[in-house]
């Protein structure tokens, strides 16, 4: 039941995006994820720091920046300026981890450290005592509405293994394919925070599916 939710906006209406954004916090989303992509580091490019700045306006709760750009440390700044309350960025990226971490907590943001799919937890395992957050992909990052891929489920059970051995509190996020039915399994091995999109957003009750996200 500590379990969180984060509404993916790359799934909303974006003539109305501030219309789809109350609709997620009133049915009970604490974050607002806003998906950053580059056209490199993956192949599709979304929105940046102008709609950032519009919608750190708006949101009332946490917001949930995810950098899928390639050299991200170049932008900490003005992300962090511009309302991010988290910035995730990708160990695969180009930039180094260590200070792109140390960059986003010089900027009194917290950080959160994404891995990809096929990326193991023994790559990020050093630097789980430095993040706020680690965020497991359960889909290859770049488009929203793909399925989940369940070979992901053992990674989060890794990780979290790996939290609790040595005692630490970074919480799990996971992202891609998530519904109700892959709610219950990212759960049951670890993960904390859920983000999804079009499985929020495509449903009339959205109260209801966060109920069954959280639950
Ligand atoms: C994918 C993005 C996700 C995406 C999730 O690269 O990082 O946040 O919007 O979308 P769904 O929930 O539809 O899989
Ligand atoms: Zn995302």
């Amino acid at each position: 039941m500590n379990n969180i939710a984060s509404a993916s906006i790359l799934s909303a209406d974006f003539c109305n995006l501030g219309r789809d954004i109350a609709r997620a916090e009133e049915a009970g989303c604490k974050y607002i994820h806003f998906d950053v992509m580059d056209g490199v580091f993956v192949p599709n490019i979304s929105y940046g720091i102008p709609i950032l700045k519009s919608v750190s306006k708006i949101v009332k709760g946490v917001l949930d920046v995810h950098l899928m750009i390639i050299d991200p440390i170049k932008y900490v700044k003005d992300f962090a300026d511009n309302g991010a309350d988290i910035i995730t960025f990708h160990s695969e990226s180009k930039s180094e981890i260590i200070e792109t971490i140390n960059a986003i907590h010089n900027c009194g943001k917290k950080a959160g450290l994404a891995i990809k799919p096929n990326t193991p937890v023994s790559e990020i395992e050093q630097y789980l005592d430095k993040i706020d957050m680690l965020l497991v992909m359960t889909v290859e990052p770049g488009f929203g509405g793909q399925g989940f891929i369940y070979e992901t489920l053992d990674k989060i059970s890794e990780a979290k293994k790996i939290i609790d051995s040595r005692g630490l509190s970074v919480p799990i996020q996971v992202d891609g394919g998530i519904n109700e039915e892959t709610a219950e399994l990212v759960k049951k091995s670890g993960a904390e925070i859920l983000v999804a999109g079009s499985y929020l957003f495509g449903n009339k009750d959205m109260k209801n599916a966060v109920e069954k996200l959280v639950k």
